[in-house]
Order: structure tokens, then sequence, then C-alpha cells
């Protein structure tokens, strides 16, 4: 038995992937004796309705000085943020210089370089220090902490309260998130808006996309879970957005309650939640049988390349890569090399079942006959990219279902 995070009833896990190492911990051989591991478990609260991780490391152990994920290695993500930029400074900042931005999570500066390119007074709240300061290369003004009650206190002290408050593939990272939303409330002005976006827990469950559940991923909310959460802060949802980006994500605008009208989407979305079976513990009872079939298609379809002598390699060394490898027991026999073009992680060993990352380079200097694509939440950016491989080579996918194109 477990406490949620969120409203500390009682849940059980409905899955276990095992021993896993830190998602995004790439590491030298040196490295491999001192590797840590705990249980990946995943459980579902049927009193506020979140799924949740069961333990999750200490966030020092994910989010350091050498964080292994740059948000701008993607275009695609790139444009993502600057339409999001544009579109929230027109709506929601009033035309003076009085506006001012928080941005929890805003990593290398992706989506608050528009902001500050713009001359809006903002800040940026982001713990790990090496793409803290890849942001204020990026003329962003940061301060590398962990966001909570405390540092909102800090920063109403220091610059007052926020117009806008950002949010991106961050909450959701977040265990302490009562600390969180209390300082959210806080720093909210009184006609203030709080926007996030996650990824969502319907496309996890329709796509079965079992690998964004890793070590960072504390949370996979739906509307109805993070509604439960914030009526602990007279909070309230007041729009949303379904989004392409990472698999299927959800952007939640957010306001103080009553302050701005409710959109008929939200009730739209609730209703269709209920539908789908996203408040039912026995969906991710199905969930699980999926995930065990899709993991046992996976591993017979990269021993049949091998036994025909074929070779295959991965393409992006990506967090939720780390799910896929180490529950499927995919080892170096099987996956000769991943590529990926962060230069941090290559000449490092993927965490668990070492497997090598190299430069892109090494792929289209060689290409393989078979890739295994562990970034297929951007597989349009790829494909596009990918036209010559496309020509010669093959694509292992693994989500929405496992197959060969
Ligand atoms: N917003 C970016 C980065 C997402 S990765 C994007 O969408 O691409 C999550 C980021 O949140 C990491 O950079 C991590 O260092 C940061 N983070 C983790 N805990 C945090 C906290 N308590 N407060 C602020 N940032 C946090
Ligand atoms: P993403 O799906 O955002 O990763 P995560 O699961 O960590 O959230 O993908 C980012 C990683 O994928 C990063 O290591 C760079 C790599 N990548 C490539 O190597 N080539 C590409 O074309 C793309 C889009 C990503």
């Amino acid at each position: 038995m477990k406490k949620c995070l969120i409203c500390k009833n009682n849940f059980e896990p409905f899955i276990s992937f095992g021993m896993m190492p830190i998602a995004n911990g790439f590491l030298p051989s040196e490295k491999f004796d001192e590797e840590y591991f705990f249980e990946l478990q995943a459980g579902f609260c049927s009193s506020c309705k979140t799924v949740q991780l069961v333990n999750q490391p200490k966030r020092e152990m994910m989010f350091h000085d050498n964080y292994a994920f740059f948000s701008s290695t993607s275009k695609g993500m790139a444009n993502h943020f600057r339409l999001l930029a544009e579109n929230t400074m027109k709506k929601y900042l009033a035309q003076n210089d009085n506006n001012f931005v928080v941005e929890i999570g805003c990593n290398d500066g992706i989506l608050l370089k528009h902001f500050a390119k713009a001359g809006i007074n903002h800040i940026g709240v982001e713990p790990s220090l090496n793409v803290a300061l890849e942001a204020n290369k990026n003329g962003v003004n940061t301060i590398s902490e962990f966001f909570d009650e405390n540092v909102a206190k800090k920063i109403i002290d220091k610059y007052g309260n926020a117009d806008l408050i950002l949010a991106a593939n961050v909450m959701c990272h977040i265990p302490y998130i009562h600390s969180v939303m209390a300082g959210i409330k806080k720093l909210l002005k009184p006609k203030g808006v709080f926007i996030f976006e996650d990824p969502y827990l319907g496309d996890i469950v329709e796509k079965t996309s079992y690998d964004q559940i890793y070590d960072e991923h504390v949370f996979y909310f739906s509307i109805t879970s993070v509604n439960n959460l914030l009526k602990y802060y007279d909070l309230e949802i007041i729009d949303i957005f379904h989004q392409k980006v990472h698999g299927g994500s959800m952007r939640y605008l957010v306001s103080h309650k009553g302050k701005r009208n409710i959109s008929d989407s939200v009730i739209k979305q609730i209703r269709k939640e209920e539908e789908i079976g996203l408040n039912l513990l026995q969906t991710y009872d199905n969930l699980r049988k999926r995930i065990e079939k899709s993991r046992d298609q996976l591993i017979k379809i990269l021993k049949d390349i091998n036994e025909k002598g074929k070779r295959v390699v991965g393409y992006a060394a990506t967090s939720k890569s780390t799910t896929v490898i180490n529950y499927c027991g995919i080892n170096k026999n099987l996956l000769e090399y991943i590529c990926d073009t962060t230069p941090i992680k290559q000449g490092l060993f993927t965490p668990g079942a070492h497997i090598p990352v190299k430069p892109y380079s090494e792929f289209l200097n060689n290409y393989p006959d078979y890739a295994l694509l562990f970034a297929w939440n951007h597989f349009d950016e790829i494909w596009t990219k990918e036209h010559n491989y496309n020509k010669i080579g093959k694509w292992v996918l693994y989500v929405p279902e496992v197959k060969i194109i």
C-alpha cells in the first residue's frame, strides 16, 4: 500500500517494470559498478484518479549540473514553444511594460527566450545548472533552484506577482506538488493565468506508450485528476488544448476560481475521460496486459533480425528508451548502438543495459538494416530528415503497436 501524493489515500501499483536505473543517467564504463537502481512501479489512485509512480529517486539524482536533456535538440519542439510564446503574449499579456512572466523548469530557455527577446520581465526557475546556464546564454534570466512554495515567496519579494506562469513537462516531474501548487497560488496575480502542459494520460492509455513511465515522470495527468488537485487551492481549469507533442500532451489553462470563463471543451473532455474509462482501475489492468504483449512482440522482432544476421541500431537515446530497453531486456547483442544528436550523451553508455551512445554521424556514415525508433514522438520530423535512409533501411516502431515499416 502506498499513500497517494495528491489526496493521501492508499493505492496499489498496477504494474512493475522491475529494477530501473536513472532514465537520463547516461554513464561512462568506469561508473557501471556504482549505478543506482530502484523499482519502477506505477499505480492508480481510485480516490482522486491520479496515475503516479510508487517510488521515485531523490530529485538531486535526476536534476543536477550535468543533466542530459536539452530541450532545444528538437526543431519540432522549438517551433511548438515559439507558437506557444506568440499566442500567450497576444492573449494573456497586457500591452504595457509591467508584465512579469515566470517559467518553472525553463531548461535551456527554449520557451522563455521568446519573452526575453520581446523585452518582457521574466524569470526562469531551473535546478539543473548546466541547462540553466544555456538559458542564460540565450538571454534568459534564471535562478537555479527547485521551484516550491519558498522559491515562490522569494520571487514575490524580489520581483512581485506574475501575470503568467508557465510550466512545460515539469509539473508531472514533481512529487512535492502541493508545495509547488501553494507557491503558484501565491505567485499568480488575481487575473493571472497559469499555463502548463504534460504528456496526457488519455494518449498513454490509447497508444500503450508505456515508455512515458520513468523516474522523472511521477504523475500521468488527466483533466479529472488535475481538477482534483486544483480544488485544494481554489484554482480551476478554464481551458484545455490537446497537443501532438511528446506523443500526445494536454495544455491546461488555469486561473483563480471564478475569475475567468470556463470553456465547454473542459466539461466535454471530463465526460470523454469517463467514457473511455480513465477513472477505472480495470483500464490500468488492461493497460498492463497490453504492455506485456508489446514487450514480447518487440523482443521477438529484435531476435528475429539478429538471427538473420542483419544490423539494427537505436535512433535517439531518449529518456523514454531507458524503460523500454531495460523492461524488454534489450542488450548489446540485439542493438549495436544508439545514435543521438546530444553531445553530452555521445561516447557514454545507456543506463542499465550499457549500450553505447554514438554521434548521429555514425548512423549517417553507415546506415544499418533496421533502426529502432526511440524518439517515435518526433516521427514526422525524423521521417522527413531521413528521406535517404528511408529508401534503403527499415524502421522498427513500438508505439502505438509493434511493427516494421
Ligand atoms: N520545459 C522544458 C524542460 C522539460 S524537462 C521542455 O518542455 O522541454 C524538465 C525540467 O524541469 C528539467 O530541466 C528539470 O531540471 C526541471 N525541474 C525539475 N524539477 C523542478 C522544479 N522543482 N522546479 C523547476 N524545475 C524543475
Ligand atoms: P525526446 O523524445 O524529447 O526525449 P525524452 O524521451 O528524453 O523526453 O527526444 C530527445 C532526444 O532524442 C535527445 O537525446 C536528442 C534525440 N534526438 C535525435 O538524436 N535526433 C532527432 O532527430 C531528434 C528529434 C531527437
